[in-house]
């Protein structure tokens, strides 16, 4: 079970990403070069929505069967938030995900309640880019290459 759902959750994370890379740089293409906001551009960024909420459900159960997660905190939050890579993974990596993968949701939501492509085309750039900045600064990276 938990070797199943790292390497889903390792692996997804390449193509989480590179969604939400692809829908970011075209919501700012399409914001800079005032392009109208089509049916594709609306397919981009659900898709990167799927990705991340994909990854977060799979991260959920990870959380919980993983050692380097919940189990943690049996030998005390105190011993967990003074080692910097116990702290990563228990609490800095998933609180940080679930709150840009809500700014993401936030984005999307927004974005139907617009009516200009320049709207639709900015809520997405403000929203995806933070989601994007603030996971990016909490992957952990050296057990992932
Ligand atoms: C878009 C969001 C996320 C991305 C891109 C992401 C990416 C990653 C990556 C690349 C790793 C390292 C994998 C490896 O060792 O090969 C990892 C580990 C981990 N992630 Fe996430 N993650 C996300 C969201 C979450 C969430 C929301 C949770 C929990 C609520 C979570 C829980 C974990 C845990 C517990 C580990 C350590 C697992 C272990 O090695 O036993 N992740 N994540």
């Amino acid at each position: 079970m938990y070797n199943f759902i790292q390497k889903f959750h390792s692996g997804w994370a390449y193509l989480a990403l590179l969604l939400l890379v692809i829908a970011v740089a075209n919501s700012l293409i399409g914001l800079f070069s005032k392009k109208e906001f089509t049916a594709k551009d609306r397919k981009i960024a659900i898709f990167a929505l799927i990705g991340t909420h994909t990854q977060l459900l799979v991260g959920l159960i990870l959380y919980f069967v993983s050692q380097r997660g919940f189990k943690l905190f049996e030998m005390g939050v105190g011993e967990v938030m003074k080692n910097a890579d116990y702290r990563l993974t228990a609490v800095e990596h998933p609180l940080i995900n679930i709150i840009a993968i809500t700014l993401i949701t936030i984005g999307w939501s927004k974005h139907k309640k617009l009516a200009t492509s320049e709207s639709k085309f900015k809520t997405f750039s403000i929203f995806y880019t933070l989601g994007l900045l603030l996971i990016l600064s909490r992957i952990p990276w050296s057990m992932w290459f």
